[in-house]
């Protein structure tokens, strides 16, 4: 099956095959080409290019050659002079969870930390008994919703982790729900394996002894049903330490499952440098830094991650991805989509707040959500970019005058058309 993108106002987030991601000054640009079509056969983007529409309304290429010399066989769609551009990746998700946390917005708004609300009893542990609960079932009809919910806001691959199990069997029940949306979801899905999101409450005040069920019950489980892409640690004040880091990711190092760290939310808590030591594919949140994070992150292939939903959402600061780019690395933008501290999957008002609270340009924002989150997953070999021979996951837009204006303008409804493959 080929189908024909026409009348692109302007095919934006072009990149070369080889490029897995952009650091630095090379996140300033974002390559673009005017009035385009763009072709996809089986999924696949095959072919681009600068175009000019006949008075037929036949597809013809700058160079008058008809693209498609088999019109009838091939679906036409008019991209009515919108921007067409990669779909978002999502690096960083939680949205495998049962009911919602809405009496804790509440907490929270009268004035109770995030620390605070988990200190009670409340948090991830309030999920954990909601999940319990809930049916295999139930929870992936809840969670598709919310897959589909993303897909229209124009995501097109999402990372998506369990930890609100927190015990063997809870644990397990998320990531084959997980599964169960990777094999029934038409987006790109990886699954990260979050046992140490928090202490589940039949070990509190045994905290080692959680660590232990982690590394010798939970993890040869999941390797051996072979549900986990990634492994993940809460390595922060009141959650996990360096030490327990390190021994987990040890742990799923024998079992060669990369890992990827929350860190540096609620405290400088050593966690990016832990996961630099294990070639962490991403290091995630990073409210709070200094020039240590980022002098252990350069020169490695670990891909800073941010996530200003959750800044936004708990009032917490915003990460410094401008000075993490000023230091010419890499910084990913992902929505950390949870029921506590980020109820949200919308990755355009991500790109949004990167812009306006964070500094960033339209141009760093963009390649923030799109090939540095793909890298974050690790698929920016097939998605991320417009690059022939990449996977067909695309945004078309209304007619909008500029880039700037996809964050400028963020609560406008401009997704037109969001394409799978
Ligand atoms: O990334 N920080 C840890 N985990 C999630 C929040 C989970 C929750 O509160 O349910 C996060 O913000
Ligand atoms: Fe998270």
């Amino acid at each position: 099956m080929k189908t024909v993108i026409y009348n692109i106002g302007t095919l934006a987030g072009i990149l070369p095959a080889d490029v897995r991601k952009l650091e630095g000054a090379e996140m300033n640009e974002v390559e673009c080409i005017e009035n385009a079509y763009l072709v996809i056969e089986d999924g696949i983007i095959t072919e681009f290019g600068p175009n000019v529409i006949s008075s037929d309304s036949s597809v013809i290429s700058s160079d008058s050659s008809v693209i498609s010399s088999e019109v009838e066989k091939s679906q036409h769609i008019d991209a009515k002079g919108g921007y067409v551009m990669p779909a978002f990746c999502d690096s960083h998700t939680h949205i495998v969870y049962a009911g919602c946390r809405d009496g804790e917005f509440r907490d929270k708004i009268a004035g109770l930390s995030y620390e605070e609300i988990a200190a009670r009893g409340g948090g991830i542990l309030n999920s954990a008994d909601l999940l319990h609960e809930t049916s295999e079932d139930d929870l992936y009809e809840q969670s598709m919703v919310r897959v589909r919910e993303i897909m229209a806001m124009g995501t097109g691959a999402v990372e998506i982790k369990s930890g609100y199990g927190l015990t063997v069997e809870d644990e397990l029940k998320m990531l084959r729900v997980i599964r169960r949306i990777k094999e029934t979801a038409p987006i790109t899905v990886k699954a990260n394996f979050l046992g140490a999101h928090a202490v589940g409450r039949a070990y509190r005040g045994r905290q080692a002894e959680y660590v232990d069920l982690v590394c010798n019950e939970m993890l040869p489980r999941v390797a051996e049903e072979g549900l986990a892409d990634f492994v993940d640690v809460f390595c922060d004040a009141g959650f996990f330490t360096v030490e327990e880091t390190d021994r987990i990711l040890a742990a799923a190092a024998k079992y060669g499952i990369t890992p990827k760290i929350h860190a540096n939310e609620l405290e400088v808590s050593g966690g990016v440098q832990v996961g630099v030591k294990h070639n962490a594919l991403s290091v995630d949140h990073l409210e709070k830094t200094t020039d240590a994070e980022i002098e252990a992150l350069r020169g490695s292939g670990t891909m800073p991650t941010m996530l200003p939903g959750c800044s936004f959402f708990l009032g917490i600061p915003y990460g410094n991805a401008k000075g993490y780019i000023e230091a010419g690395l890499p910084v990913a933008l992902a929505s950390d989509y949870n029921p506590g501290s980020s109820p949200s999957g919308n990755m355009r008002f991500v790109m949004a707040l990167g812009c306006i609270r964070m500094r960033l340009t339209p141009e760093q924002s963009f390649n923030a959500c799109t090939i540095n989150t793909a890298y974050a997953m690790g698929v920016s070999d097939i998605l991320g970019s417009i690059t022939v021979g990449k996977k067909a996951n695309l945004i078309i837009t209304k007619p909008i005058p500029s880039l700037a204006f996809i964050p400028y303008s963020h609560q406008t409804p401009i997704i037109e058309k969001v394409i799978i493959s």
